[in-house]
């Protein structure tokens, strides 16, 4: 039997201990409290100094399986949204995977940056309403510390560390009612953002098949940005995306209850609050506390949300992320 919809049913996330503030940020790189929250809204973000990425995960996807209700060894899949895998290969979910014992289920990595978790839901979206998967896990872990350069002001103010997840399952009723993704990377915007792998070059004499030794290791595996490049382009393309898919469902802003947005910029979100007078009570935001933790911010706010009982049986969820790329998406859920 097929369902109508994917329904999330348990929310769950961690966050690491060690708190890295802008008065800590002053003393290692030419920047100030007063450009950090004024040009972002970041006062402090986490760094997670000695846990894995699978670590994390694993935590995350527990607690989102006790909010649920159900138990690891019933899930159909688990797909991890990262940009921080712990190995080339296997993939990170696969470590979750062995870790939650769970005995028949896929699982796998999806790569799509912050929006990596809107992804990674249109995906499960698809699996369960194919009646292909009954339920699943959807983790979100990006260390992204581990790709930052704490001596380059532009990347090292803004990132932090976490982990989000949830548990999805069939609804004739209830859930994604519209989702849309995209990678704007047909016009070179994927070298907006980037961090390189690390991979070395097998080398080898063309003519006579020598096997020369390795290429010299990546010096250049931290994130890079052109900052202003990628706000310019993410304020013109997320309201086409949002009002995409609210004219997917027949509604409009003002039907929307609680708008998540990927929380790379406070000015952004503000853009879009002023953009659609939206009730500010209306945008969660914990952009101040933790920064950009990349595709772990939406299932974390969607946490936050789902724990503080704000989250009513019926309400209108909008889900808007942005990342290198360029990806977007967005997707509108009913709760
Ligand atoms: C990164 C970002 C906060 C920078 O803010 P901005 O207002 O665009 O700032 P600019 O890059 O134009 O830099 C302005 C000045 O501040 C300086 N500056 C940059 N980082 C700084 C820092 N941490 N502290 C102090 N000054 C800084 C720049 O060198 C520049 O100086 P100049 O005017 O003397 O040349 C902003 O562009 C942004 O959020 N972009 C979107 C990022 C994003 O969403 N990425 C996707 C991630 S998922």
């Amino acid at each position: 039997m097929t369902n109508k919809y994917t329904r999330i049913i348990g929310t769950g996330s961690v966050l690491p201990d060690f708190v890295l503030t802008n008065d800590m940020l002053e003393k290692m790189v030419d920047t100030s409290d007063e450009w950090i929250v004024s040009r972002t809204g970041i006062k402090e973000r986490r760094i997670e100094l000695e846990r894995e990425v699978s670590e994390l995960g694993v935590i995350a996807a527990q607690r989102a399986l006790e909010c649920s209700g159900e138990r690891a060894e019933d899930m159909d899949f688990v797909i991890l949204s990262t940009v921080t895998p712990e190995f080339y290969t296997p993939s990170t979910a696969n470590v979750i995977q062995g870790k939650l014992n769970i005995p028949n289920a896929f699982s796998f990595d999806v790569s799509a940056a912050c929006s990596g978790f809107i992804y990674a839901l249109d995906i499960a979206d698809l699996y369960i309403k194919s009646g292909k998967a009954k339920k699943g896990l959807i983790v979100s872990c990006d260390m992204v510390s581990r790709i930052t350069d704490y001596e380059d002001r532009t990347m090292s103010v803004l990132m932090g560390d976490a982990a989000g997840a949830v548990v999805v399952t069939g609804d004739t009723e209830r859930g994604i009612q519209t989702s849309y993704i995209r990678a704007a990377s047909n016009d070179n915007r994927y070298t907006e953002l980037y961090a390189n792998s690390g991979i070395t070059k097998a080398l080898f004499d063309k003519q006579s098949g020598e096997y020369l030794g390795r290429s010299a290791p990546n010096r250049d595996a931290m994130m890079h940005m052109n900052g202003r490049a990628i706000y310019e382009f993410i304020v013109k393309i997320l309201p086409v995306i949002f009002e995409k898919c609210l004219g997917a469902i027949g509604k409009t802003s003002s039907d929307i209850d609680h708008m998540l947005i990927h929380q790379a910029n406070k000015r952004i979100i503000d853009y879009l609050i002023e953009k659609y007078g939206l009730n500010t009570d209306r945008v969660p935001m914990n952009i101040e506390r933790y920064g950009n933790t990349s595709s772990s911010t939406t299932p974390l706010l969607l946490d936050e949300l789902n724990r503080n009982g704000k989250l009513k049986e019926g309400d209108l969820v909008a889900l808007i992320a942005f990342g290198a790329g360029l990806t977007y998406g967005a997707s509108i859920l009913r709760w």
